[in-house]
């Protein structure tokens, strides 16, 4: 590897990914034929309805599961397991920490994985724990944190990878709207001072307008990309002046006639089955 190809400095690149769960009779064709590429220190949000296959589709990106169709490349190498370069914050973050296990350690047991020593994965711990301002809280257990700080456990585990590229599902959905504004920022500040390359899935087109550089809209059955849309509201993200500006609002408003127009294509289809997905979306 040259100095010009560093880990840090390469696409993620989705080449017609397609995915179907189970064989025969019970196959569900649930992607179909996705193309995104995400360039290094992008901010990118995945939007799409309740059950659309975003949670498959981060787990195809981090090389958890093999797609059915298409490939995942991360530079000139195909992504076909999970790797040191892409860490994951999975959707129910209170399903991922571990109960009996001291934050710290939360943090920490991971990299083991990786191969990190003992010392190390104690000190990247701290480390992660610090960007997240929870460098006080690392001897207790989550369940005597709150939704929104064990969120911020999550987040850390996340970041003492020291990945490049942070892919995370969900990963404001279940705390208080408060909370929610907080790990945004937090999310916008960590990828600045970490340069990470980020990418967030989420059904909520406000967050996803937010938060990113582009948001890439999926909805359809199967689902395919139906939008891919650089979000031209500046490097500087402010909760209360960004989401006021005229151009916040004329964004999440196109994205979200996206779906619905999905959502009318899907209602006129017997074979679809489906409820209109923008009933799902967050307004
Ligand atoms: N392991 C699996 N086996 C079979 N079907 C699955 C599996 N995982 C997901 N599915 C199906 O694939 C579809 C997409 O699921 P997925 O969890 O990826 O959607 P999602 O967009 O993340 O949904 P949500 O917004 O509710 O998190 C659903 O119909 C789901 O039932
Ligand atoms: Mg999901």
């Amino acid at each position: 590897m040259t100095s010009t190809s560093s880990p840090q400095a390469q696409p993620l690149i989705v080449d017609s990914v397609g995915m179907t769960y189970g064989v025969g009779a019970d196959a569900h064709e649930v992607l179909r034929d996705l193309d995104v590429r995400v360039d290094p220190g992008e901010f990118v949000c995945i939007v799409g309805p309740s059950g659309a296959g975003k949670t498959t589709l981060l787990r195809i990106l981090s090389g958890l599961l093999r797609p059915t169709a298409g490939s995942v490349s991360f530079g000139s190498e195909t992504v076909t397991e999970p790797r040191a370069e892409i860490a994951v914050v999975f959707q129910d973050y209170r399903g991922s920490l571990m109960p009996w296990m001291r934050v710290r350690d939360n943090v920490a047991f991971p990299l083991e994985s990786l191969g990190v020593g003992r010392s190390e994965r104690r000190q990247r711990a701290d480390d992660a724990l610090a960007q997240v301002g929870l460098e006080e809280v690392g001897e207790k257990y989550p369940w005597q944190l709150s939704g929104g700080m064990q969120q911020r456990v999550a987040i850390a585990r996340g970041i003492a990878y020291r990945a490049p590229i942070l892919l995370m599902d969900e990963p404001f959905g279940s705390v208080d709207a408060q909370s929610r504004f907080e790990l945004e920022d937090l999310a916008l500040r960590l990828r600045r001072e970490l340069e990470l390359t980020v990418i967030v899935v989420t059904h909520d087109i406000d967050e996803a307008v937010y938060l990113s550089d582009r948001v890439i809209v999926v909805a359809g059955r199967p689902t395919h990309v139906i939008d891919d849309r650089v979000i031209d509201l500046g490097p500087d993200r402010d909760q209360m002046t960004t989401r006021a500006l005229p151009r916040f609002a004329e964004l999440r408003t196109t994205i979200l006639a996206e779906i619905r127009g999905q959502g009318r294509t899907a209602e006129t289809d017997p074979t679809s089955g489906a409820d209109d997905p923008a009933r799902e979306m967050s307004v």
